[in-house]
C-alpha cells in the first residue's frame, strides 16, 4: 500500500452532497464558523444537548496535558442515554434491534432497555459494586453487553470493555492493571456458525492473583462451563429477581465512565482513561450531526464491537444519548454466507451504515454478487473508519453498496480521542475518495513537521491536534509520566498532541492520512503494538530474539511479519512445527488477531551500530522488495544471511 499512498492527494474527483441532502442536513456550513468564532462557546452550547442535574461553572480547565470539560456540572451517563427518552415519552421507540448469527432476533425499546439497565444496576450493587469500583466485561457483541456498560455507568463504576477475542493472558493483563473487582461475561457467543467459548480464557485469567470478587456470566449459547461455586454467578439468576426502580445518581461531570485499553509502543498496553461530561458531549454531537441522524425515521448501524472505542462512542453512548434505533449483530460477515451483512441491511431496513476498510476490501474480493441480491436502496449514508481508505474502495463502497447516492464520511478519531475529530460533514463537504478531508466544528488539526512547524498545502508531516477537545482522554490509568511523553513531550514548545498519524494536506488543503509512523501496526483497523508481538514471542521458550514489522497487505492493510532468532540448539531452518507453535503461542499471549501472518527465522538481525532494529529494511523483506540502503548496518552481511535464509522457511496461513 506505500507505494499507492504516495499517489494519494491527486485525487481530483469531488463528490459534493445533493442539493435535498444539504437542505435536510443537521449540519450546515455556518456551524464551522460559529465554532471558529468562539470555540468554547461552541462545545458549551453542545454540552446544553445532555442533561445535566446541576450545570457547570466553567467550561474548560487547561493545565497540559490535563483537562477538565464543564467543571462543576453533574450528571448519568445511563440516564441521557435511557431514562431521558423514556420520561420525554420516546419509551416505546425501539433501542436496539439484535440479530443473532444463528439468525435469532430480539428487540430492546428505551423503556425496556432501562428497565434491564436497572436490574442489571441493581444487582451489580447487590455484588458489593461502588462508585469508582471498575468492572472488567468480556462479553460477544450482544445486548447484554451494552447493558452491563450503561449499569456500570449508571451506578458510577468505570467499565474496562476487554474485546472478547483477547486472550486469558490479555485479559488478566487488563484486569490486574484497573484492578477491576467484578468481570462481566457470558459462556460463549455465536462466531462462524458455532459457539464460541469465553468462559474458560475468564476462569484461566483469573488464576492469576487479581481481586475479583465475583464473575457475572450471562447465558447466551447453553454450552457447558465450568462453575466456582463461591465466586461465579448466573446472570439470569441475579438480575431477573432485582427490582426494575433504580434511580440513577449523578456524577461529576470528570467522574470516571471508562477505561479502554489500546496497544502503544512498548510491550504493556495503555489503559486509556476517560471521564464523563465532555466525553459525551462530544460523542452525541459528533453522532448527530457526521452521521447525520435522524432519530425518528433512521435505522442506524455501526458494525464494531463494544471491545474497541468505535463501540463504545458510536454503538453505545452517541446513539443512545441521540435516541437512535439500532442494530446490533453478535456474528461475522460471512456466517452463513457473504451477504449475510447485505441481507441485515435489507431485512431492518438499515439507512447509515458505519464500518471499516477492510471489511470494504473484503467484500469487494467476494464479488459484487453479494450486495447486489440484496435490496440496499434503504442507506443513505455511509461511514468508514479504523484505517485510511483507499481511493478505490472508497469508490466501489460509492458504487456498490450506496448505489452513487449516499455521502460517505471517512472519519479519523482514535481510542485516545474519545470521538470523531477529522471528517466530512455530509451534508457541507464535497468529499475526496480517500480523504478524511478536515477536521469537524470545535476541532483544531494541523499537519506538521519534526519542527512542529505547520506545513502548507501540498506538504506532508504529522497530525497533530492544537487544542484541547471535550472527549479527550484524561490520562493513561495509573501512568500520568507515560501519558505525558507518548502523547505531549514530542511537541512540547507548540503543546500540541502527537497522533502518531502521517499525514499529508493536498492543493486544497484536505487531510490525507498516511498510517501510524511509530511501532504500531494496524491489522484491519485493530490497534496492534510491533513490541507486544515481539515480546509475546520472546516469552516461548524457543526464541532468543524477535523483530515484528507490518507488512502492507491487500486485505488488511497490514499484516504481521516476525523474524526471529532461535536460542541456540533448537533446530530451526524449515520447521514449520515449530513455526505453527510459535503462531498459536502468540495467539495465547495477545489474541488470535495478534497472530503473525509470517515467521521467518533468521540467524540474524538488521540492527545499527547502536543495536536499534533496522525495520525499514524486515519491512522490505516482508513485502518482498529489494532491500534498501543497509550501509548504516553494524554487519552488512546480515541482509544477505536474511534473504539467503528465506528459500530455507517461511510460513503463511
Ligand atoms: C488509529 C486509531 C477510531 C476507532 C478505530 C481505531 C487509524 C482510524 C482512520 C481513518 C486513517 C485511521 C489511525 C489512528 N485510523 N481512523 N479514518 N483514516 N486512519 O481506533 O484502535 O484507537 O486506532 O487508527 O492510525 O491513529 P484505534
Amino acid at each position: 500500500m506505500s507505494s499507492s499512498l504516495e499517489n494519494l492527494g491527486t485525487e481530483n474527483r469531488k463528490f459534493p452532497p445533493t442539493p435535498e441532502f444539504a437542505a435536510a442536513a443537521n449540519a450546515k456550513a455556518d456551524m464551522y464558523v460559529e465554532a471558529k468564532a468562539d470555540r468554547l462557546a461552541f462545545w458549551e452550547k453542545q454540552a446544553h444537548a445532555l442533561h445535566w442535574d446541576k450545570p457547570w461553572t466553567q467550561v474548560l480547565d487547561w493545565k497540559r496535558p490535563f483537562a477538565k470539560w464543564f467543571i462543576g456540572g453533574r450528571l448519568n451517563a445511563s440516564y441521557n442515554c435511557l431514562d431521558r427518552h423514556v420520561i420525554e415519552g420516546r419509551g416505546d421507540r425501539v433501542a436496539f434491534i439484535f440479530e443473532g448469527e444463528p439468525g435469532d432476533s430480539r428487540t430492546y425499546t428505551y423503556a425496556q432497555l432501562l428497565i434491564e439497565v436497572k436490574k442489571t444496576a441493581n444487582a451489580l450493587i447487590e455484588l458489593g459494586v461502588k462508585d469508582g469500583d471498575r468492572v472488567a466485561i468480556y462479553m460477544p457483541m450482544i445486548p447484554e453487553a451494552a447493558i452491563a456498560m450503561l449499569a456500570c455507568a449508571r451506578i458510577g463504576a468505570p467499565h474496562s470493555v476487554v474485546f472478547g477475542g483477547f486472550s486469558a493472558d490479555a485479559l488478566l493483563s487488563r484486569i490486574q492493571d484497573a484492578d477491576a473487582k467484578i468481570v462481566i461475561t457470558a459462556d460463549g457467543g455465536y462466531r462462524k456458525g458455532s459457539a464460541n467459548a469465553l468462559k474458560p480464557a475468564v476462569d484461566d485469567a483469573l488464576k492469576g492473583e487479581t481481586n475479583v470478587k465475583y464473575v457475572l456470566v450471562v447465558k447466551r449459547t447453553g454450552q457447558n462451563v465450568e462453575w466456582n461455586a463461591e465466586r461465579d454467578v448466573w446472570w439470569h439468576e441475579i438480575v431477573e429477581r432485582q427490582s426494575a426502580e433504580h434511580t440513577a445518581e449523578s456524577f461529576d461531570s470528570e467522574h470516571g465512565l471508562f477505561i479502554l485499553y489500546t496497544s502503544g509502543t512498548t510491550a504493556k498496553p495503555k489503559g486509556i482513561y476517560h471521564t464523563t461530561g465532555g466525553y459525551l458531549t462530544q460523542a452525541a454531537f459528533t453522532h448527530k450531526n457526521v452521521f447525520d441522524l435522524k432519530p425518528e425515521t433512521d435505522v442506524y448501524w455501526c458494525t464494531a464491537d463494544v471491545g474497541w472505542i468505535t463501540g463504545h462512542s458510536y454503538v453505545v453512548y452517541g446513539p443512545l444519548i441521540n435516541g437512535a434505533t439500532q442494530v446490533i449483530y453478535e456474528g461475522t460477515p460471512d456466517s452463513p454466507t457473504k451477504g449475510r451483512i447485505f441481507e441485515i441491511v435489507e431485512k431492518y431496513g438499515v439507512t447509515i451504515l458505519y464500518t471499516a476498510p477492510t471489511l470494504i476490501r473484503t467484500w469487494m474480493k467476494w464479488g459484487d454478487e453479494f450486495p447486489n441480491a440484496s435490496d440496499l436502496s434503504s442507506l443513505r449514508l455511509l461511514g468508514s473508519v479504523g484505517e485510511p481508505i483507499n481511493p478505490e474502495a472508497w469508490m466501489w463502497y460509492r458504487e456498490v453498496i450506496g448505489g452513487n447516492r449516499c455521502p460517505i464520511v471517512d472519519t479519523w478519531w482514535q481510542t485516545e480521542t474519545g470521538a470523531i475529530m477529522i471528517s466530512p460533514l455530509p451534508g457541507v463537504t464535497a468529499t475526496k475518495p480517500g480523504s478524511a478531508m478536515g477536521a469537524i466544528p470545535g476541532i483544531s488539526a494541523a499537519v506538521i513537521d519534526d519542527n512542529a512547524n505547520v506545513v502548507g498545502n501540498g506538504g506532508g508531516g504529522y497530525l497533530a491536534l492544537t487544542q484541547p477537545w471535550p472527549s479527550m482522554l484524561r490520562g493513561i490509568w495509573g501512568e500520568p509520566e507515560r501519558y505525558q511523553e507518548t502523547y505531549w513531550s514530542r511537541y512540547d514548545e507548540a503543546g500540541y498532541y502527537f497522533a502518531g498519524d502521517g499525514a499529508k494536506l493536498d492543493d486544497d488543503g484536505a487531510i490525507w492520512l498516511l498510517g501510524r509512523v511509530d511501532d504500531v501496526m494496524n491489522v484491519s483497523g485493530h490497534r496492534i503494538s510491533t513490541t507486544e508481538v515481539e515480546s509475546a514471542l520472546v516469552s516461548h521458550v524457543a526464541v532468543a530474539e524477535a523483530a515484528v514489522v507490518g507488512a502492507n497487505d491487500a486485505m488488511t492493510g497490514q499484516a504481521i511479519a516476525a523474524f526471529v532468532i532461535l536460542r541456540g540448539g533448537i533446530p530451526n531452518v524449515g520447521g514449520e512445527e515449530l513455526i505453527q507453535e510459535l503462531r498459536n503461542h502468540v495467539a495465547k499471549e495477545i489474541g488470535p488477531i495478534a497472530k503473525p501472518k509470517q515467521i521467518l527465522v533468521v540467524a540474524e538481525l538488521p540492527k545499527t551500530r547502536s543495536g536499534k532494529i533496522m525495520r525499514r529494511l524486515l519491512r522490505d523483506v516482508a513485502e518482498n522488495r529489494a532491500v534498501g540502503d543497509s550501509t548504516t548496518l553494524a554487519d552488512p552481511n546480515v541482509m544477505k544471511l536474511i534473504q539467503a535464509g528465506l528459500n530455507a522457511g517461511s510460513s503463511e496461513d
